[in-house]
């Protein structure tokens, strides 16, 4: 049915173990059970966000998601988190088949720990360099993301890092390209640059089996791509990473914590990993008023450039299937 892009993606399909090598982001309090059983459920591939969760938490979820899809999906780690090694021993209990190390360069003996149990490793890179280094010391996947995307965001264009990341890395690895895709002529595109699949977050965010808060979805269908704006950086010793989301009082929120966090760090109250913790801890906190209690003045309504292709609510099935039918269109043209 989509013959030329499941020929394209056949080796993202088989490494996931999916239909479709068509991932669904990690996005914290909204990628939870319902929506990852959905996805993997629609023949893509579900992660869960794990984000500031505790072990006990991460284990309910994960218990949980399997109850509702008997489908692959995996979890996403947060590598600055405490716990992240007990974090990672959940994951092996419930024999997780795929980890995402995201926010970082994963920490010593992290990638060894997870590929200990079997399960298979997909981490992110800034640079070339770091992404040759890592796929050639254990990780199994790389997902390169771009500017465009929602959430945590790198300095450097999707399209930019597919033309640097790809014909350096593809016929060798698995590479999955995520940031600014909202319809599937950029799916085929990518996939003949040489991408083994996708992955997206926005797109889904808002579909009918996301747990987001109406009012957080409502944000999302009313927004166009200008509206979705990285966070500014106020004070040059604080390197924050910027973050996009949909424009509100909440983005002016953000340049008041970061103040605060730089007079803390001038009296010597928190030196810079603290510093960059308690803005992490601000991000995660202002993303739940906004997706869970509906908090659309303040919250953080964290959001791609593609959000202004996101304009009703749609069950994660159909999604898909527009996205693979364009893919496919796109490639046979
Ligand atoms: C609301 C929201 C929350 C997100 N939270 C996380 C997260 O907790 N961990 C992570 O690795 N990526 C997170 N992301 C990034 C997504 O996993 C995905 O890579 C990104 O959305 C892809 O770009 P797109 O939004 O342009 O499709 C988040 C994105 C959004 C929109």
């Amino acid at each position: 049915m989509y013959n030329k892009t499941h020929a394209l993606m056949r080796r993202g399909r088989e490494f996931l173990g999916t239909e479709h090598a068509v991932l669904c982001g990690a996005m914290s309090w909204v990628s939870e059970r319902n929506l990852v059983a959905a996805i993997s459920n629609a023949g893509g591939f579900g992660v869960i966000a794990c984000g500031a969760m505790t072990p006990e938490l991460l284990d309910a979820e994960i218990t949980a998601t399997k109850a509702l899809t008997a489908k692959p999906f995996g979890v996403n780690l947060i590598t600055m988190h405490p716990l992240l090694f007990d974090l990672i021993a959940v994951c092996a209990k419930h024999g997780v088949s795929h980890v995402v190390l995201a926010g970082g360069i994963p920490p010593k003996g992290s990638v060894e720990a997870i590929k200990d149990f079997g399960a298979k490793v997909l981490v992110f890179a800034p640079t070339l360099a770091l992404a040759k280094r890592l796929l050639r010391t254990g990780a199994d996947a790389l997902v390169i993301e771009g500017h465009e995307a929602g959430g945590h965001i790198g300095p450097v264009a999707t399209s930019v890092l597919a033309q640097e990341f790809l014909p350096e890395l593809a016929d060798e690895f698995v590479v999955f390209v995520a940031g600014g895709i909202g319809h599937g002529d950029m799916i085929g595109a990518y996939l003949e640059m040489g991408a083994s699949g996708v992955q997206l977050g926005t797109a889904f965010a808002c579909a009918s089996e996301s747990i987001a808060h109406p009012l957080f979805k409502q944000a999302f269908f009313r927004a166009n791509a200008r509206d979705a704006v990285a966070s500014v950086q106020v004070d040059p010793r604080l390197p924050v990473i910027p973050v996009r989301a949909l424009k509100n009082k909440g983005t002016e929120e953000f340049t008041a914590k970061q103040r605060e966090v730089a007079a803390m760090l001038d009296a010597g109250t928190v030196d810079m990993e603290q510093a960059q913790l308690e803005i992490e801890r601000f991000w995660a906190g202002a993303l739940r008023r906004a997706v869970i209690d509906g908090d659309v003045e303040n919250g953080s309504l964290m959001a791609g450039q593609s959000v202004g292709m996101v304009n009703s609510e749609e069950p994660v099935a159909t999604i898909m299937q527009r996205l693979m039918e364009q893919s496919e269109a796109a490639l046979a043209r």
